[in-house]
């Protein structure tokens, strides 16, 4: 049946010369067939609810809109059964215009990996990259078509809580984990039946949200917007990103929502974008209170002209363009190009040839959550633990420990492992505790002694008697502390990021007992812990790392695998340093000598420097750098130039390295950072080897918006410096662009 269906259709999608239409040929004849109320019903996607199964899963309301061809997508329903079950009602509309099904699939889907914070510590592009390539066959087997990911934003706030989504604080970074991101949700691409089509969100600036409370007003000027906020967007423009999500915030007094300069000038026109723009959640509506619309009507029509496309929940498209249409306010043709957009994906995906196509039930259990996925969850978890500190080399864990204490409000924690996106309720059986993952490793002999002390967030002394006794009783101590999973994520600001309630107290009264302390920080962004920073023997910052969570610790811990994550964003000792970002300008007056302090750029209170710097992490080895080499020190506006140096694994365990390469620009015709992260290469070298390392330098790495905003390479001398982390620079060299 399904093949003749199939026949059937590749005959009716032949043209008058009996060749095989194109896409757009497909398109523009289903639009001459389409209603205005038809082409409207594609632009509104309206969310179900995730608890529910089959038809329940949107309301009855819902599923007659459906039926009549007035919606073109959902979100948050999900499962094969469920997928077919709703798509069968689209398929009793006029023109059998299948759905699209969304959904938030942003750090995996049954498989929860690591927050994206963490995966991006990672410096591990191929590892993040099969990620999102998990996710999206597990959720595409589960009748999912689209996901609500990467998060794109750049972020230099700790305090807001949507740090956890993106790829921390570099630009660099950010845009080369942004394309990774979509090459493994779009896989083969658009329309493999393993594939989901991305999402680059939150068009623009939500990142830089005032004060890192959510959804505060930005203001960004164009230089920072087009140098630090823009850059990652067009990086997955490129990679061929198949939608965009609108921000909620304002920017520069425009509603991203109903900014045209960036969904139409720049995503569109500059950039060529040919995908979806989807708005972010009730976002059009949000026009009103920002103050951009006077009513619904007014924010349909200025959202839609802006170049928003479709409407989440906002149900303004609904409501309003019709009689917007009928009033000659809005042009007809812009609807059909943004349904023209939205048919174009469906084609695309092959749902006109098949509708259910990714709702395979046989498919959806042999994927979700199998034994690959799991191992390859416990991998990159491994892979994004950031080893801060290793006083005495306590770590990794060695038999002579008998005794091992186990205390923190964390350390036999489920729910929180697995962070703050994770959509679906799964329940927690698959989630392995640190508790679990130390206790299946922990060597035969080993006594594991638990002890809570406290909870996350309350006052309550009450379990630190029995904690200290407990430490006092052992050879060595693993404290697990940090947030709750509800602590970061949309709408989790907060203005004091140290550790929450009073667990830093508790883990001051453990290290009184002078035993070895390895102290586990669990968040979904940097926190502030100065005290433990000085005083724990060693810190391993584990963020939320999915369900192999407690496997995954207890591989660093015991050292089968050899910690290699670097920071994607700077730790700081304080909220009063923030926004505190390693690639600041020098300003005129620059902190020379910590020791005087006078009228130069510092604080009278605290260092300017950070906890830990953006690039720091160490290893269980230590690596030695030498034999720079520049394939010459002038270069032409146009040349390339080669970089080398040598890298020597000195320590006794084999490991990872992540080189990094950061240029200054020394004077240009605008202030530039004091280093820009520009290049890296995460290497694995044995223990006693040399490998060495190349970097190629040219244009695009030189080139900057200069002082009249054209992006341009402007002669004069750079510096350029290898380091193991931005404030760990080992090799320098003076370069010089001449105009030739
Ligand atoms: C609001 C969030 O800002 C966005 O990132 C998400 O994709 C939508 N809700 C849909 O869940």
């Amino acid at each position: 049946m399904r093949v003749f269906f199939s026949i059937a259709l590749l005959f009716l999608s032949l043209n008058i010369y009996g060749q095989k239409e194109t896409i757009s040929q497909r398109v523009d004849t289903l639009l001459s067939q389409m209603t205005l109320d038809e082409k409207i019903g594609q632009i509104n996607q309206f969310s179900g609810n995730w608890e529910q199964t089959g038809p329940k899963a949107v309301t009855p309301q819902i599923l007659d809109e459906i039926a009549q061809g007035r919606v073109g997508s959902l979100l948050n329903v999900h499962g094969a059964a469920t997928t077919r079950s709703l798509q069968q009602y689209a398929m009793k509309s006029r023109l059998k215009i299948p759905l699209l099904f969304a959904q938030d699939v942003i750090h995996g889907y049954k498989t929860t990996f690591p927050i994206p914070l963490a995966e991006a510590a990672s410096w591990d592009i191929k590892a993040i990259e099969k990620s999102a390539r998990v996710a999206a066959a597990e959720a595409s087997s589960a009748g999912i078509h689209w996901t609500f990911a990467p998060m794109v934003d750049i972020c230099r706030d700790p305090r807001w809580g949507r740090v956890m989504e993106g790829a921390g604080e570099d630009t660099y970074l950010g845009s080369i984990i942004g394309a990774a991101r979509v090459r493994g949700f779009q896989g083969n691409g658009i329309g493999s039946t393993d594939a989901l089509i991305a999402c680059a969100k939150h068009f623009a600036g939500y990142g830089a949200s005032m004060a890192g409370r959510d959804y505060n007003t930005t203001d960004i000027s164009d230089r920072t917007l087009w140098e630090v906020y823009l850059p990652p967007f067009e990086s997955v423009v490129k990679e061929g990103v198949g939608s965009f999500m609108t921000a909620f915030n304002d920017l520069n007094g425009v509603p991203a929502t109903g900014n045209k300069y960036l969904l139409t000038e720049v995503l569109r026109k500059k950039w060529g974008f040919t995908g979806m723009v989807v708005s972010d959640w009730g976002a059009i509506g949000e026009l009103i209170p920002h103050g951009f619309a006077k009513d619904g009507k007014e924010a349909a029509c200025k959202a839609l002209l802006a170049g928003c496309e479709i409407d989440m929940e906002s149900h303004l498209y609904k409501n309003n363009l019709k009689q917007l249409v009928l009033d000659g306010e809005i042009d007809e043709k812009v609807i059909v190009e943004a349904v023209r957009h939205i048919l174009y994906k469906k084609f695309e995906l092959g749902l006109f040839e098949d509708p259910y196509k990714f709702s395979d039930e046989k498919r959806e259990k042999e994927t979700l959550g199998n034994a690959a996925n799991k191992a390859f969850a416990r991998e990159i978890a491994a892979k994004s633990i950031v080893l801060l500190k290793n006083n005495n080399e306590i770590l990794p864990l060695t038999k002579k420990y008998k005794k091992i204490s186990l205390i923190g409000p964390l350390m036999k924690s489920k729910a929180d492992m697995r962070g703050n996106w994770s959509i679906v309720r799964w329940g927690d059986s698959d989630i392995v505790s640190p508790y679990e993952g130390i206790q299946k490793r922990a060597p035969k002999g080993a006594e594991l002694i638990y002890s809570k002390g406290c909870e996350i967030s309350t006052n309550d002394r009450s379990g630190f008697t029995q904690a200290i006794e407990v430490a006092k009783n052992s050879d060595v101590v693993i404290m697990a502390m940090g947030e709750s999973w509800n602590m970061t994520g949309e709408a989790k600001s907060r203005t004091d990021i140290s550790l929450p309630g009073i667990q830093e107290e508790l883990i001051k009264e453990i290290v009184a007992t002078g035993k070895p302390v390895v102290v586990l920080l669990m968040a979904g962004r940097p926190m502030t812990f100065e005290w433990t920073a000085a005083n724990a023997g060693s810190i391993l910052y584990t963020w939320w790392l999915g369900n192999e969570a407690g496997n995954a610790i207890a591989d660093v811990l015991y050292g089968d695998y050899n910690p290699a994550a670097r920071l994607p964003i700077t730790i700081p000792r304080s909220v009063g340093q923030i926004p505190l970002f390693y690639n600041n300008k020098n300003t005129g007056r620059p902190l020379i000598d910590e020791n005087n302090v006078s009228y130069v750029s510092a604080y009278i209170d605290s260092p300017n420097t950070p906890l830990y710097s953006f690039g720091y992490g160490l290893s269980y080895t230590r690596f030695e750098y030498s034999d720079l080499e520049t394939s010459n020190t002038k270069i032409g506006k146009k040349d390339t130039l080669t970089v080398k140096c040598k890298v020597k694994n000195i320590g006794k365990y084999d490991g990872e390295e992540v080189v990094q390469l950061y240029l200054r620009d020394i004077s240009a015709s605008v202030t530039r950072p004091v280093k820009e992260l520009k290049g890296f290469d995460k290497i694995f070298i044995k223990a006693g080897e040399t490998k060495e390392v190349e970097f190629k330098i040219g244009k695009e790495l030189l080139a900057f918006y200069d002082i009249n905003m054209k992006r341009t390479v402007e002669c004069g001398m750079f510096e350029l410096m290898i380091g193991q982390a931005s404030d760990k620079i080992v090799l320098r060299e003076m370069l010089e662009v001449i105009k030739l």
